[in-house]
């Protein structure tokens, strides 16, 4: 196992009426509070009252920035860091989901840097001081609650670039799966996807070592797979809802890849589809990666990929490793079918214009991937996904 330094110091407060717990962060961190929200969900369901009437009660105050958009813009940054210096703002505080969280947390960097908030996306060693940030999470998908990325839109040039500091992680979060319940279903199973392609990113590696590791992702990806299923059919169900959302903050947070090298590949990949085409991220995802997984499967990977097919999904029998990874990655490319996530990249009108743009951006993006792929590898894995 490789040396890792581990630390999360985010105070999550999980469950059913959590929320009241918002008072005491108001009263650690500050009553001059930046309320970052999106198109206006968590009013229909009623977060916004509850957070107005917390706030005020601590005797706080409130600076709105609404709106934020899913693959959420530079713009809004821009505009938030405005809002925090203008206000004297002490908390930002993210009320959503990932989009969300991700503008409020380079919000909170911006607002005490000089320069334009794209430098701090583009460049994370110029991120600083970063104002306190805690959030109050409504859909379970990227981890963004518990961990130190933001992924920052421009659409003018079609970039999504992702930022990460030590300092972008929440000091505090705020659980109530009963928040998630009126996700819908696209969302759910994006959402899912989302969950599903974090673990797998860690977990696709050369290091047997971190046998640990491992086997705790093995018992991620099954509680995900199991519960999605479950969310997607009663969106209601809580223990659904709570599992995917702690599933989702573990997916990501550290735990699972510490002792591990190597870095993300499909996640490189998607990004570039939601530049260009402004797609829901999970959605890109599930497209994606039964392709990647294919496309990458040899003889040298075929022994981690059966060892997935037989401690994920139970295959066994008298079968070789390459047909056990062939079954396992078939049953991926199925689950995400079954949560009706579209199959194709077609369907959400990708053509081939900008693969070549796409894959050039896309292969800057990798870092010491589980298996190399070249600019010609990334266009041809974007084609098989047409
Ligand atoms: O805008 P509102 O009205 O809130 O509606 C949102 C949005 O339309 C809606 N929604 C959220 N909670 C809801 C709800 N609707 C009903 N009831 C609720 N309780 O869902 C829609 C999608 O929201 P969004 O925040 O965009 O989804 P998600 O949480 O999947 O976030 C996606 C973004 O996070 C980035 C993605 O690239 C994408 O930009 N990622 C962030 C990561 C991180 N910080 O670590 C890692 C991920 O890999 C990912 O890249
Ligand atoms: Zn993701």
């Amino acid at each position: 196992m490789e040396n890792f330094t581990y630390c999360i110091p985010t105070k999550i407060y999980f469950g059913k009426g959590q929320i009241e717990k918002l008072r005491d962060i108001v009263n650690a961190y500050g009553k001059k509070v930046l309320l970052v929200y999106g198109g206006g969900s968590i009013k229909k369901i009623g977060l916004y009252d509850a957070v107005k009437r917390i706030v005020d009660d601590c005797g706080g105050s409130i600076t709105e920035l609404c709106g934020v958009d899913p693959n959420p813009r530079i713009e809004s940054v821009r505009e938030g860091a405005g809002l925090c210096r203008e206000n004297d703002i002490e908390l930002v505080l993210a009320v959503g989901g990932g989009s969300v969280l991700d503008c409020a947390k380079v919000v909170a960097a911006a607002a005490a840097y000089d320069g334009d908030a794209w430098d701090l996306v583009v460049s994370p060693k110029k991120i600083t001081r970063v104002l306190p940030i805690a959030t109050i999470l409504t859909l379970a998908a990227t981890g963004s609650e518990m961990d130190v990325f933001a992924v920052i839109s421009n659409m003018e040039t079609n970039d999504k670039i992702g930022t990460a500091h030590e300092k972008l992680r929440p000091v505090a979060s705020i659980m109530d799966p009963r928040f998630t319940f009126s996700v819908s279903r696209y969302q759910t199973a994006a959402g899912t996807a989302d969950i599903l392609s974090h673990l797998f990113e860690g977990y696709f590696g050369t290091e047997d070592s971190a046998y640990l590791q491992n086997r705790c992702a093995e018992g991620v990806i099954k509680t995900v797979l199991h519960y999605g299923r479950i969310a997607l059919e009663n969106p209601e169900d809580y223990d659904a809802r709570a599992n995917l959302m702690w599933a989702s903050s573990w997916a990501i947070n550290g735990f699972l890849e510490a002792g591990k090298i190597h870095g993300w590949t499909v996640h490189p990949l998607e990004h570039q589809l939601s530049a260009y085409y402004d797609i829901t991220h999970g959605v890109g995802l599930a497209i994606l990666t039964p392709h990647w997984m294919r496309y990458i499967l040899c003889e040298d990977t075929a022994g981690k990929f059966a060892e997935y097919g037989r401690n994920v999904w139970g295959i066994d029998g008298g079968r070789t490793d390459m047909e056990i990874a062939l079954e396992a990655i078939a049953l991926t490319e199925k689950y995400f079918h079954d949560l009706e996530i579209p199959k194709t990249l077609t369907e959400l009108g990708i053509d081939e214009t900008y693969f070549d743009a796409m894959a050039e951006k896309a292969h800057d993006g990798l870092s010491h991937p589980y298996v190399d792929l070249t600019k010609e590898d990334i266009i041809e894995i974007y084609r098989q996904a047409l």
